[in-house]
């Protein structure tokens, strides 16, 4: 199976999570929106969703998904998203695709987080994908050299040639070089840098659910 078909079998597979009559938590990339594709199949049994980003927010709109505001919504019963690695425990690494601060926030207010990835995001240890860390331009500076004295070389995310600017108007550092062996530590610590909004490790919001896909089919690993 290719990459792409795997990450079509956990979109599908993920939909036996969303509650019909409840509003669901989206995620972003390239593997929700297959769920979001598939989601659309019972767009008549739901509310709607709670979006953790423009480009998701603009897909379930394009399919007749009704998209609330977070604020708009107390609770959620489950999160869907993918992740850029996920470990044994189901602590991950997530913000690839630059939306980390809003994935966070809707994954906070949600009972379940239920990842979904292909099996080559499975890592024992984070820290193989460049952490990415949602920054104040301003901090940018300091930021980097508190990185480089953990070990860490972070570098600005650019996009056609400016660095990119995410949802939030705001920029993303990448981060190489670290192993992340304590996630709720390390998550715990970068959070409190001024200038950081967001770090890249989801360990207090991490997964209860992994649907991990395989060559063999979908693995689901809980927590
Ligand atoms: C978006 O900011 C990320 O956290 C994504 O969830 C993560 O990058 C996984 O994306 P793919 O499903 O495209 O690999």
């Amino acid at each position: 199976m290719t990459q792409d078909e795997l990450k079509a079998l956990v979109g599908q597979a993920a939909l036996q999570y969303v509650v019909p009559g409840e509003i669901v938590g989206v995620g972003t990339g390239s593997t929700v929106n297959k769920f979001i594709d598939a989601l659309a199949t019972m767009k008549d049994r739901l509310p709607g969703a709670v979006s953790s980003s423009e480009a998701s927010t603009q897909r379930l709109q394009a399919l007749g998904i009704r998209v609330f505001d977070a604020n708009e919504v107390e609770e959620l019963s489950v999160y869907i998203d993918g992740a850029d690695e996920i470990d044994d425990q189901g602590y991950m690494v997530k913000g690839g695709g630059a939306a980390l601060t809003r994935e966070k926030i809707v994954a906070a207010q949600s009972r379940r987080f239920v990842c979904i990835a292909d099996e080559s995001k499975r890592v024992p240890v984070l820290g193989r994908f460049p952490l990415p860390v949602e920054v104040i331009p301003m901090a940018v500076g300091r930021i980097t050299r508190q990185f480089a004295r953990m070990g860490g070389t972070a570098r600005l995310r650019t996009r056609d040639g400016h660095p990119l600017v995410t949802d939030n108007g705001q920029q993303i550092l990448d981060v190489i070089g670290l192993q992340i062996r304590d996630p709720l530590g390390f998550e715990g610590e970068v959070s409190q840098w001024p200038g950081v909004v967001t770090v890249g490790v989801f360990a207090h919001q991490k997964a209860s659910v992994c649907l991990l896909g395989t060559a063999s089919g979908v693995q689901t690993l809980n927590w």
